[in-house]
This record gives structure tokens, sequence and C-alpha cells, in this order.
């Protein structure tokens, strides 16, 4: 069997919009019957060995979905090596990701929502400083990204 394909969400603080798009991803992954290896990642270190904000772990058990054993670690040039797909959840992100990359990376990097039809160049506004209603928008918006992708995936296969 070949490796499942791989995608590294990475956002800031690896506590709030990465996390649930790799929940989103898993979930939706799941319920298509297709392998695939999800992971997340901030370009910050503030949150490194932290679970998920309490906000974003609110909204991904309000789905069903338990996140309180994910983790927080920084993004690092090797992850351009290990996955096929490093994804930014914002234009900030995107461009500290394009400094990191390193000449032999093989990721493909893109924004998540240039794989939502209509959205390309949009960004998954950060959450952390706002309301819990801003969670829910975070979800719908890493729902849609990850729901493009797997269709992705799905045509790579
Ligand atoms: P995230 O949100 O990038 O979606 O995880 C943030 C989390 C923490 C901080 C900023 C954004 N912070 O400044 O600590």
């Amino acid at each position: 069997m070949p490796n499942p394909p791989s995608v590294l969400f990475v956002c800031l603080g690896n506590i709030c919009r990465s996390p649930l798009a790799e929940a989103a991803l898993r979930h939706a992954a799941e319920r298509a019957g297709l392998a695939v290896s999800a992971d997340s990642a901030g370009t910050g270190d503030w949150h490194v060995g932290e679970p998920p904000d309490p906000r974003a772990q609110a909204v991904a058990r309000a789905k069903g979905l338990d996140i309180g054993g994910y983790r927080g670690r920084q993004v690092s040039p090797e992850d351009f090596r290990r996955f096929d797909h490093v994804v930014a959840l914002d234009r900030d992100n995107l461009r500290v990701l394009e400094r990191l990359r390193p000449a032999d990376g093989v990721a493909e990097l893109s924004l998540l929502l240039d794989h939502v039809a209509g959205r390309a160049g949009e960004q998954v506004a950060d959450p952390y400083f706002g309301g819990a209603d801003g969670f829910e928008t975070t979800w719908a918006d890493v729902t849609a990204g990850a729901e493009g992708l797997l269709q992705l995936l799905t045509r790579a296969r």
C-alpha cells in the first residue's frame, strides 16, 4: 500500500484554526472512506505543547469531534519534505511558509480557501481575540476547505 496523502495545516498559534482544519479533514476523509494523514502546526512558538484553545475544543465537541488530545507544535523546514501539502490558513502565515520552505521541499504550498470554488485568495480570519461566534465562522470555513481538499486528494489518488 502506498502512503496515504498527507496534509499539514498551518496557522499562527496552532491552537485555534489549524487544529480545527485538521479535525475537519480527518472527519471528512473518514466519512468518504479515504485514508489521509493530517496534522497541524503554528508559525509561532507560544503554544508549543499546549492543547487547542477551549473555544476551539468546544466548537469541535459540538460537532462530535474530540480534539483535546492535540498538542501545539511549531512548523519546521522538515515539514516540507514530510508532507504532500502544506496549507496556510491566512496570507501572513503563507508568506512565512514561503520563506521557510527549503529548496528540496516537495510539499505543495497553498492557502486553505484556494481549495473552495469562488474563494481563492481568501483567508480564514483569526478568531483568537474575538468571541465564540468567531469560532463558528472558523468551523464553517475550515469545513469548506477540508471538503475541497478532499476532492483534490480523491482525484489525485
Ligand atoms: P490560531 O490563533 O493562529 O488560529 O491558533 C491564534 C492563537 C494564539 C495567538 C494568535 C492567534 N497568540 O497571539 O497567542
